[in-house]
């Protein structure tokens, strides 16, 4: 708990990794996956990530996420390093719970809940009451265009619906850092790009730092930053920073 409220304090200043390595194995089959990362997001600023398959963006995001362990180098979320060639942080669920929003290819939704309550369990476990859990929940499925699905089952939604509301609980506990694994791979270009927007909205609004790992050719354009990953390492190259709603069709 005191380590999480340490972060808090101080999570409005971005994500720093420096040198971070990740080996899957050992012996013969080992495999480096990072060789020696360096990247950093400020406060407010959605960075892509982009690189061919097999690349380590994947193994990237998971290691920032304390989903798996690194073998060496230094990550930090504010000015509180939680990685230093060994976790520096004891509660590493706490951590993932409450600073962390995560965005994965496929949705997980819990199948036994509503939408509305796939997207409102997050806040309620962070300890607020269900009333307010829920309108939490309904206003980012408003911006998400799904509020009409509110009270469907996930089974009943297309994939775009789905990806929709997974966006939306990652989003509702408004958390420091955003890790967006393809988010937008089963949108359409409208779709794709209102997804954008509003991660574009919440990093000004709340500081957050976010971090997409794409090869979606419609959205690309849009980030101003972008970092490369090539035989485990990353390289900056030039983003072009068009504004998601350039197409003219924005809400
Ligand atoms: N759990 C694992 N065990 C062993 N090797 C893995 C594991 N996960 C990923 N890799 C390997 O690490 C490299 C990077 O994978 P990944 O991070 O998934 O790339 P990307 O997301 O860019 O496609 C690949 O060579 C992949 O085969
Ligand atoms: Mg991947």
């Amino acid at each position: 708990m005191a380590e999480t409220d340490q972060i808090d304090k101080t999570h409005r200043t971005g994500i720093r990794i420096e040198g971070l390595k990740k080996r899957y194995g050992g012996g013969d089959t080992a495999v480096d996956a990072l060789k020696g990362v360096d990247m950093a997001v400020a406060p407010g600023e959605v960075v892509g990530l982009i690189g061919p398959s097999g690349s380590g963006k994947s193994t990237l995001l998971k290691c920032l996420g304390a989903i798996i362990e690194p073998t060496a180098g230094r990550m930090t979320l504010g000015d509180h390093v939680i990685y230093d060639n060994a976790w520096k942080i004891t509660d590493l669920r706490a951590l993932r719970r409450d600073k962390i929003g995560f965005v994965f290819q496929a949705p997980y939704l819990i199948p036994f809940l509503d939408v509305t309550d796939n997207v409102a369990l997050l806040p309620m476990l962070a300890g607020r009451p269900n009333a307010e859990a829920r309108s939490m929940a309904l206003e980012l499925l408003d911006a998400l265009d799904v509020r009409h699905r509110a009270r469907a089952m996930p089974s009943q939604l297309s994939g775009g619906e789905q990806q929709r509301v997974a966006i939306a609980r990652a989003l509702v506990n408004r958390p420091p850092v955003i890790l967006a694994d393809e988010p937008t791979a089963p949108l359409d270009s409208e779709r794709a790009l209102a997804v954008i927007r509003i991660l574009e909205d919440m990093a000004a609004q709340f500081a957050t730092a976010i971090i997409v790992v794409t090869h979606d050719e419609k959205i690309i354009p849009t980030f101003r930053r972008i970092y490369q990953i090539r035989d485990g390492r990353t390289h900056e190259v030039a983003g072009l920073g068009i504004p998601a709603d350039a197409s003219g069709q924005g809400r």
